[in-house]
């Protein structure tokens, strides 16, 4: 089977973001098993709210472009996605909405999702880790043509659950997060080259 190809990040850039530590984890979970991983920070490529008469008349922003260019040469999203009221994060939503857009009138709608196989994390201070905001990011997801794995890993506590090094200190944690992303990357292996980068 090919080794699956993954783009890994937080819809989160705040200082000291659980979501960016739970994505970090699940990156060495993924390396473990002999996947290939670019993690990215979303902090590297701020972009404006999404308005179309900014699109129109600016065009596409550089760092739209280039994370456009990381979502087709990665066939795999690993994201770990904070929940905001119950909801998807307006960061993930904008970074979403304006890699999605084309670049000329020619290009295939949706070209940077269509096909990808993706696996969702979340991490929270609350008692349900985030949970109820993956079905929003699902939701969006599959309905931009992005195969969402069934498994997902939801970090309740996590104000508490990491180490100084950034470890998850419970160790049924970290078989559940290992267990989470290791059947993505095989599932993601069983489905290449069809769906491969
Ligand atoms: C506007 C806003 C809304 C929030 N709503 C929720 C929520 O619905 N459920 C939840 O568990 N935490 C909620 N939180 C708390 C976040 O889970 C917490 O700030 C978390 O640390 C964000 O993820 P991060 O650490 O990766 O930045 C909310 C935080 C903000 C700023």
């Amino acid at each position: 089977m090919s080794q699956p190809k993954i783009l890994a990040f937080a819809g989160s850039t705040r200082t000291g973001s659980f979501n960016q530590l739970l994505i970090s984890a699940a990156k060495n979970c993924a390396l473990a098993v002999g996947a290939e991983v670019t993690q990215i920070n979303l902090a590297d490529y701020s972009l404006p709210l999404f308005d179309q008469d900014l699109e129109s008349s600016q065009g596409i922003p550089d760092n739209a472009k280039r994370l456009k260019e990381l979502f087709l040469d990665h066939a795999r999203l690993l994201l770990a996605c904070p929940e905001y009221n119950s909801s998807i994060t307006p960061l993930l939503k904008n970074t979403i909405d304006w890699v999605s857009r084309p670049a000329s009138p020619e290009e295939r709608p949706l070209s940077a999702y269509r096909g990808k196989t993706a696996a969702l994390l979340s991490a929270s201070p609350g008692g349900f880790g985030g949970l109820r905001g993956l079905r929003h990011v699902r939701e969006i997801l599959s309905n931009i043509g992005v195969i969402v794995t069934p498994n997902q890993f939801s970090l309740a506590q996590a104000d508490s659950a990491f180490c100084e090094h950034g470890h998850l200190r419970v160790e049924k944690q970290r078989k559940m997060l290992a267990a989470c992303v290791e059947q993505f990357v095989q599932t993601t292996a069983a489905l290449a080259p069809q769906n491969a980068s």
